[in-house]
């Protein structure tokens, strides 16, 4: 016999006595992927997905269509063009179940670098004394330390295809801005950022690191748009919000040639460019040869959570696995607990399409948490829908909750989390001590959407006693369609 390898098959001869001839066999090689039910798993390069997941023709009904808040009649592709690059329309509207990655993104996310690990949190489950199995998804290892760059180096990709000469955007926390600055950096693309004005106060080095990338960034409100200017003679100090933020972007965008907005998350687009870790995922739990019992993670627009767990929807819905889906969001802004499954405006001048959605409504001021990514009043329709028709579930954790299991989670695995991963963690660690009580060997899986050495303050915060809860009174429902 002799065997020739070639890239990644190999070429077999051998005289088969049957036949009489010499047949060619081309076989795979073996992947060099890795996996270890102690330590977790890693993928070989050459594993990295080629396409994204879209849930859309898969969801239980038909997503509610978004609305133009004049005539309340549904918006087509069409209406969104002048606001989103084309591509990014076309895939908020297809019906298509798999996206194909563009090869320059491919080989972008290859040098983020993607795959992640699968890391079993051993240490953790030593200190919790419990029998179950943690792992997590290390999101944390991108350059800018979140998963943002998954759907920002696609969209700043097709802006550029396009032709297009600026991508406006906004951010809360930074951690969006800052990968869209680096994308954008990437593909030649100049980018204006609208980072919310606390946020840009408490988290200074996020603003750093996005110019550092070279965009230009406003502090918002900003004097930069009529909506900036309006707040800002009501209130000179005004602390911003998101929906301020993704108010000023829209109004830049529409006011300025050659632009189009760029939205971090909620946007069928954006959770399906996320489900590049959650297909990752499924492949590293195949070598190991285990299904996940419950998978949990933060949500605050809804991409990483989503784009985590759809792939392992679409095999629940399917019968296949029986996993339990858990969306963690902050007792302050609680959209899913507490909040209406209704159409309500994604921004707070009212200038967006009404979208179905969670929400505890628009005017919803700033919540004062530490996790600024988590402060939007709304979710991505295609997990409301999910989360209303009991596929997935939430809860909701105070945020002396989140520190404490965050700082579980840095002393045992030397991870120091972002204040909203840390909402996932906080619900594996608490399921992690059930499984102790009932002695059970569940299987836990949660995201950790993005690290939290930019947010040291807060673990100062927390560390020092000086942290405090906070949730709303009460929560107007917005009516805007029977
Ligand atoms: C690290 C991190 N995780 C999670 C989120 C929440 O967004 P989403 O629910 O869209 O993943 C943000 C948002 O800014 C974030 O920065």
């Amino acid at each position: 016999m002799v065997a020739f390898t070639l890239d990644r098959f190999e070429l077999i001869l051998k005289f088969d006595e049957t036949l009489n001839r010499l047949p060619i066999l081309l076989k795979s090689v073996a992947s060099k992927s890795y996996a270890d039910r102690k330590y977790g798993a890693l993928l070989d390069p050459e594993e990295l997905p080629r396409k994204w997941y879209n849930i859309v023709p898969d969801l239980p009904e038909a997503l509610a269509p978004m609305l133009n808040p004049h005539t309340r009649e549904p918006m087509g592709p069409k209406e969104f063009e002048r606001l989103f690059p084309k591509e990014l329309v076309k895939q908020q509207f297809s019906m298509e179940r798999w996206l194909d990655i563009p090869e320059a993104v491919w080989d972008a996310y290859r040098r983020l670098p993607r795959p992640t690990p699968l890391v079993r949190a051993k240490r953790l489950e030593q200190y919790l004394r419990t029998p179950a199995k943690i792992y997590y998804k290390a999101e944390q290892f991108s350059p800018v330390g979140s998963m943002k760059p998954n759907s920002a180096i696609p969209q700043a990709f097709y802006a550029k295809k396009q032709g297009l000469d600026l991508a406006v955007s906004e951010t809360g926390a930074g951690q969006w801005g800052s990968a869209l600055a680096m994308a954008c950096s990437w593909f030649e693309l100049p980018v204006r950022i609208y980072m919310v004005r606390v946020s840009s106060q408490q988290k200074p080095g996020r603003k750093i690191m996005m110019e550092t990338y070279g965009a230009e960034v406003f502090e918002s409100p900003s004097e930069n748009t009529k909506i900036g200017k309006k707040l800002l003679q009501e209130n000179p100090s005004h602390p911003g919000s998101l929906g301020i933020a993704i108010s000023e972007a829209i109004e830049d965008t529409f006011t300025t040639e050659g632009s189009r907005y760029l939205l971090a998350s909620a946007f069928n687009y954006a959770l399906a460019h996320q489900t590049i870790i959650g297909l990752e995922t499924q492949k590293q739990f195949e070598l190991l040869d285990e299904v996940p019992d419950i998978m949990c993670g933060c949500i605050g627009g809804g991409s990483n959570f989503s784009g985590f767990i759809y792939p392992f929807v679409r095999e629940k819905m399917r019968k296949k696995i029986d996993t339990e889906f858990m969306a963690c969001e902050p007792t302050a802004v609680p959209s899913t607990t507490r909040g209406s499954f209704t159409y309500d405006y994604a921004d707070t001048a009212e200038q967006t399409p009404l979208v179905k959605m969670y929400t505890v409504g628009h005017n919803f001021s700033n919540p004062p948490i530490h996790a600024g990514g988590l402060r939007y009043h709304g979710k991505a329709p295609s997990l409301s829908l999910l989360i209303y028709k009991k596929v997935v579930k939430s809860t909701s954790f105070a945020q002396t909750k989140v520190f404490e299991a965050a700082k579980i989670f840095a002393q045992t695995e030397g991870v120091i989390a972002a204040p909203e991963s840390a909402h996932g963690i906080r619900y594996a660690i608490d399921e992690a001590i059930r499984c102790r009580k009932k002695n059970e060997k569940k299987i836990i899986v949660f995201n950790n959407c993005g690290h939290g050495l930019l947010d040291l303050s807060a673990y100062n915060e927390y560390n020092h006693g000086k942290m405090v809860d906070w949730s709303p009174e009460e929560i107007v429902a917005p009516q805007y369609v029977k």
